[in-house]
């Protein structure tokens, strides 16, 4: 299961099955079902004449014929006469009846487009709403992947005021990745004429280990380790290492800066995997595999292969949708991140109306998977 946001053609759209938002002769006009017509040719019109029309509310399925789609399900959506007429239920019923004719007939992909969104006048802000609100009950329990596809370049998806203060969020935190790389590069500008080559990182020096200060032996945990004895101090005076890596580790010396199992545990921590310390987080917050992985936008599928692989390493996006389904504050945020092998940057918009979401305990995947659709950005989940 899985649910996305496009903007694309419709007819363009390779799925099992889209939607035709209809009227109730079920014999062509304008808006998406002209375009439906046209790009499935007239074999889809002559089946259209043997149904005998569709009421409002309720839908049909047809094959094809020249679309990408295999099959076209025609439902008619309410025309908007001011909202007091039914008209909420009847355009929930055109998405309910279209998405049970699809299992029915085994489908396991779909595309929508905003019914009653064009012609019939229904405001789009709410028929959105109404499309997203449906998908998402329909999916707690069924396995489809629903798209819904936007056609016009109009920015309705978040609200106004939301959509403005996620602007502001992105303005005061957005490093631009330019300024980033042209800054490290005049720091690095005593070694270069110019920028360092791109990915050219300044050679090591040869000859004998540097000198190392004290600051330096910062330890994996960023602590400063107490002072070494010594003996340790003269070989590095001498300059002259003993590699130790193979030793086992001594309890970490003086004023209990911390104990061996403090450290071994710290250690195994670092050990955890991405997908360990994604069945531990399930645990501790006692949801099922299921609510996690429909919470993330993720399928079946891919959730099982993450959770049967202790090596594998999810892409960003899908790691984040599994910090916003566990409802992770930042802090755990980026350590699921990083063993992932990713960090949350702020020269990255998405992370950043992530970031913006997390702060705001908004945990809701489909409201900011609008948020980053409407600011041009991948969004969370499959
Ligand atoms: N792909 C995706 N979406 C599209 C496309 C397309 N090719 N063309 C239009 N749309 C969008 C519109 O931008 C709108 O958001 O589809 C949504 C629905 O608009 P309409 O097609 O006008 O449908 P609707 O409002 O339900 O009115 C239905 O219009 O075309 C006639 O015969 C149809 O009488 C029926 C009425």
């Amino acid at each position: 299961m899985s649910l996305n946001i496009v903007r694309n053609d419709i007819t363009k759209m390779k799925v099992d099955a889209i939607v035709n938002a209809a009227n109730s002769s079920l014999l062509g006009g304008g808006g998406v079902d002209g375009a439906i017509h046209n790009a499935a040719g007239p074999g889809l019109l002559e089946e259209c004449r043997t149904i005998g029309g569709c009421p409002a509310g309720e839908a049909r399925i047809t094959k094809g014929y020249d679309l990408p789609a295999k099959f076209v399900i025609h439902t008619v959506g309410p025309v908007w006469n001011g909202g007091n007429s039914g008209e909420e239920e009847l355009l929930r019923k055109a998405y309910r009846s279209s998405l049970e004719l699809a299992v029915e007939n085994g489908i396991e992909s779909i595309a929508f487009p905003i019914i009653s969104g064009g012609a019939y006048g229904y405001p789009k802000r709410e028929a959105i709403d109404i499309a997203m609100s449906e998908f998402r009950t329909f999916l707690e329990d069924h396995d489809i992947a629903i798209t819904l596809v936007l056609y016009d370049r109009d920015s309705y998806l978040t609200g106004l005021d939301l959509r403005s203060r996620i602007q502001a969020f992105i303005d005061d935190n957005y490093v631009d990745e330019h300024f980033v790389a042209r800054s490290s590069a005049e720091r690095f500008s005593g070694m270069y004429r110019s920028a360092p080559p791109a990915g050219h990182m300044p050679a090591a020096k040869s000859g004998p280990a540097p000198k190392y200060s004290r600051k330096k032996r910062e330890n994996l945990f960023g602590r400063i380790l107490p002072k070494r004895s010594e003996e340790a101090d003269e070989e590095l005076k001498e300059e002259r290492y003993i590699d130790r890596s193979n030793e086992p580790l001594k309890s970490i010396t003086v004023d209990g800066m911390y104990s061996l199992s403090d450290l071994e545990s710290r250690l195994r921590e670092v050990d955890e995997s991405f997908s360990q310390m994604l069945i531990r987080k399930i645990d501790e917050k006692g949801i099922t595999d299921s609510e996690c992985y429909k919470r993330a936008n993720i399928d079946r599928k891919h959730f099982s292969k993450i959770k049967n692989d202790p090596a594998y390493k999810p892409r960003k996006q899908t790691a984040l949708a599994f910090a916003v389904a566990l409802e992770l504050p930042l802090a755990e945020t980026e350590e699921l991140l990083r063993k992932a092998g990713f960090a949350l940057s702020h020269s990255s918009k998405s992370d950043i109306i992530v970031e913006y979401f997390i702060r705001q305990h908004t945990y809701d995947i489909f409201t900011i998977n609008e948020a980053l659709f409407e600011f041009d950005q991948p969004l969370l989940g499959t």
